[in-house]
């Protein structure tokens, strides 16, 4: 039986471009629609090569209701949504939060909007460990409290939370599944798709594949006086491919009505918490290659520690990360090379 054809918003972004490949890998048929602003065409010529497959693509905007209209009036068979567009930089958040509400929310609203119209079943958002804020303790349970929000980039997350549980209690004819991711790195093991930042580089993986590579000459390192055994802060480093997979299983999950409730929560993470300095020590190990770093100051807003308790998605969902830390680190400077061979930076 064929599978139906789910909309993928942002797809040609990182997480985005890892899902169309598993969810091709999984036989749905796949459409993207993506702005480009923060990344390239070229990212359909991987997932094509990858999978075999070159899925239909639109370029528009999400904000855009007469584009994305008629996107589902091209596609009467999207019976499925997941949502990656949105602007994702903290500290660009803080400078241009209208700009950050504004796509995040709109976009998310116009699907909403849309999906009865269509006939659409279910979305799945991609949210983030950033709801937690600090945690109280650690690892961190999807019943831990929700914190106020240090930016506008993550109170668009935590209200558009809001806005799905709001929608679906008011009896909306779909349901959704609310993704909370750590922290996502790597790349495909092919090294035909991965992350491509515009720019300096502000995330850890991105600045230290490209120090490595000699693009930046050092990678600073945002403190060593946290409370955390080597001083440097904590995250839970999962793998992108091990994330990408759970989108299928919760697409599959909302599609085939198995949910315990219209809108379901999970954390996404390895349940492991490892520092900057463990993150680099790993790096090192499993490529062989120097990372040349330094400590400076702290980065203001910087979480001290947070790592999922990912029990939830293991038990039901049954996905779980599984590729290690290691492999995930060969991945991404496979992908870092990729792009140096490539011409591309
Ligand atoms: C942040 C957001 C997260 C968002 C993600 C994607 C918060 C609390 N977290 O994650 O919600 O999804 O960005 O943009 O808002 N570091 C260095 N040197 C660097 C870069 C980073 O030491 O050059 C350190 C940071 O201090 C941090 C860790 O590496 O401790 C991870 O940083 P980063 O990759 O930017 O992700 P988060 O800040 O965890």
């Amino acid at each position: 039986m064929t599978k139906p054809r789910i909309l993928v918003t942002g797809g040609t972004g990182y997480i985005g471009s890892h899902t169309a490949v598993e969810l091709i890998n999984a036989g749905y048929k796949v459409v993207i629609i993506d702005n480009l602003s923060n990344s390239n065409r070229d990212v359909l010529d991987g997932i094509e090569k990858i999978t075999g497959v070159r899925p239909d693509f639109v370029e528009a905007d999400c904000t855009d209701m007469p584009a994305l209209t008629a996107l589902f009036e091209k596609y009467p068979d999207i019976k499925g949504i997941i949502n990656f567009a949105a602007s994702k930089a903290v500290g660009e958040s803080v400078e241009k939060p209208v700009l950050y509400y504004r796509n995040n929310l709109n976009t998310l609203m116009n699907l909403l909007d849309l999906m009865p119209r269509f006939g659409v079943k279910g979305i799945v958002f991609s949210s983030s460990c950033t709801v937690y804020g600090e945690p109280d303790s650690n690892p961190v349970t999807e019943a831990a409290p929700i914190k106020k929000a240090t930016s506008p980039y993550g109170n668009t997350k935590q209200i558009s939370e809001e806005i799905i549980t709001d929608v679906i209690n008011s009896g909306a004819p779909f349901k959704s599944v609310i993704l909370r991711y750590f922290n996502p790195v790597g790349a495909h093991p092919s090294a035909l798709i991965g992350e491509l930042p515009n720019g300096v580089p502000q995330n850890l993986i991105p600045y230290l594949t490209q120090t490595a590579i000699g693009i930046r000459k050092e990678l600073s390192v945002f403190g060593n006086d946290y409370d955390t055994p080597d001083g440097s802060c904590i995250r839970d480093f999962i793998n992108v491919v091990d994330l990408a997979k759970a989108h299928v299983i919760a697409v599959e999950r909302m599609l085939d009505d198995k949910g315990e409730a219209p809108v379901e929560i999970f954390n996404l993470g390895t349940g492991i918490g490892l520092s900057v300095l463990e993150l680099i020590a790993s790096f090192e190990r499993a490529t062989g290659v120097k990372v040349p770093h330094k400590i400076v100051g702290r980065r203001t807003g910087d979480i001290e520690k947070v790592w999922a308790d990912p029990r939830h998605a293991n038990e039901v969902l049954g996905w779980k990360a599984e590729t290690s830390i290691d492999d995930t680190m060969r991945s991404a400077w496979k992908w870092q090379l990729h792009l140096r061979e490539a011409g591309i930076m």
